[in-house]
């Protein structure tokens, strides 16, 4: 699906576009991708794993644009790509059609703006008018300022997979999955 284009007036007086990333924003977002998992160890990836095929991109986002059970609630300033959230459905079973799995990334410039929390208030209204009954998500365990927000917005944690995450160091991290009851 599409999200309605929309201005939004961050805390700090900056004002950001909220939409849907689109197939000419592809290169954008693979930029974007790979800001994002080089600024902290919070995303799946590490930077060289983010896939720098423009085809590819573009038929994940067409794909996604596409789908009546998903969106890309992308965040432009100008017309770069400063954040992306996006709801999915995990499985296309008909036992797990009431579950979908939530992920967001912002760039560290526009974190602590209150932007993460305006983000997820949308996406989880767009959760239930997709007919959704539950949200769920995966954070690794030292990643406090995801957790306080995800806490803030109703997500209970429900387990955690441990050493979930092992860092090119050899660290090893929990990861803490929650759930967002929303019927
Ligand atoms: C996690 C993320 C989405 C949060 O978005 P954000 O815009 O920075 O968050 P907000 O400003 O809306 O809110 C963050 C909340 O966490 C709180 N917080 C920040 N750092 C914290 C910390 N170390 N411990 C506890 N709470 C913290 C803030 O006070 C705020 O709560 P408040 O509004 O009640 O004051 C964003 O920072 C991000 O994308 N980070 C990098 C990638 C990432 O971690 N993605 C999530 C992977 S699961």
């Amino acid at each position: 699906m599409k999200y309605k284009k929309e201005e939004i007036t961050l805390r700090d007086g900056r004002k950001v576009t909220f939409g849907s990333a689109q197939e000419k924003d592809a290169q954008q977002m693979i930029d974007f991708m790979k800001i994002i998992a080089s600024e902290t160890n919070f995303m799946l990836r590490y930077p060289e794993e983010v896939k720098d095929d423009l085809e590819f991109e573009k038929k994940i986002i067409s794909d996604m644009l596409n789908n009546e059970r998903g969106i890309f609630l992308t965040v432009f300033d100008g017309d770069r790509i400063v954040a992306n959230s996006h709801i999915s459905l995990d499985f296309d079973f008909i036992k797990m059609r009431h579950r979908c799995d939530f992920g967001i990334g912002i760039i560290q410039e526009y974190c602590d703006s209150g932007l993460g929390t305006i983000m997820m208030k949308k996406v989880i209204e767009e959760a239930k008018e997709m007919g959704f009954e539950q949200m769920e998500l995966g954070v690794f365990a030292d990643n406090k300022r995801a957790i306080a927000l995800y806490k803030k917005m109703g997500f209970k944690e429900y387990g955690r997979l441990p050493k979930a995450c092992k860092l090119k160091d050899g660290t090893y991290i929990d990861q803490v999955c929650m759930v967002l009851e929303l019927s």
